[in-house]
């Protein structure tokens, strides 16, 4: 498939997200392995969205939280459940919006350029399946209209994907 590299305009987020969403779907669409539907929304996301330094997923491992596709710099593997933004997102099942990281009790910095983040818990039917992470250089670069916007993301790329039973 080709894929055209193309500008999204986020002056207004919530347009943005809408052409982001759409062209999501059409992208996965009638591809249900989860490994390459990670992948391509990593690199979707990490394409469109302005003033971020990483797009990606930790996947549930047990009682962990595990790397999985994404796209920036080499990040850490393991999270504990309850740890850091992305351990605190698994745990609580609800999205984080950090405006700065610095600020959140026990955020795990990957790359010391990341001053803003936010992650949203992937989840199917109540079962919890991972993270979607976003990280940005710029303090308070992610609000409401992201957190909306990528839910919605996160939405379509489980609806796409079929991810196997237990770990996926
Ligand atoms: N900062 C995250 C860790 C993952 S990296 O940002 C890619 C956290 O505190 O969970």
């Amino acid at each position: 498939m080709q894929h055209e590299s193309k500008r999204y305009d986020f002056t207004d987020k919530d347009a943005g997200y809408q052409q982001l969403t759409a062209d999501l779907t059409a992208l996965l669409a009638g591809e249900s392995d989860p490994v390459a539907n990670l992948a391509n929304t990593a690199a979707l996301l990490f394409e469109a969205l302005p003033a971020i330094n990483w797009a990606g997923f930790y996947l549930l491992r047990g009682s962990e939280l595990v790397l999985g596709p994404f796209q920036g710099r080499v990040a850490c593997v393991r999270i504990v459940l309850g740890r850091g933004v992305c351990g605190t997102a698994a745990e609580q099942r609800a999205t984080q919006v950090v405006p700065d990281v610095h600020a959140f009790p026990g955020h795990i910095a990957c790359d010391a350029a990341s001053r803003s983040e936010v992650v949203v818990p992937l989840l199917e039917a109540g079962r919890l399946i991972g993270v979607l992470d976003i990280d940005s250089p710029e303090p308070g670069r992610f609000d409401a209209h992201d957190a909306e916007g990528l839910e919605r993301i996160a939405q379509v790329l489980l609806a796409a994907s079929r991810f196997p039973p237990g770990s996926p």
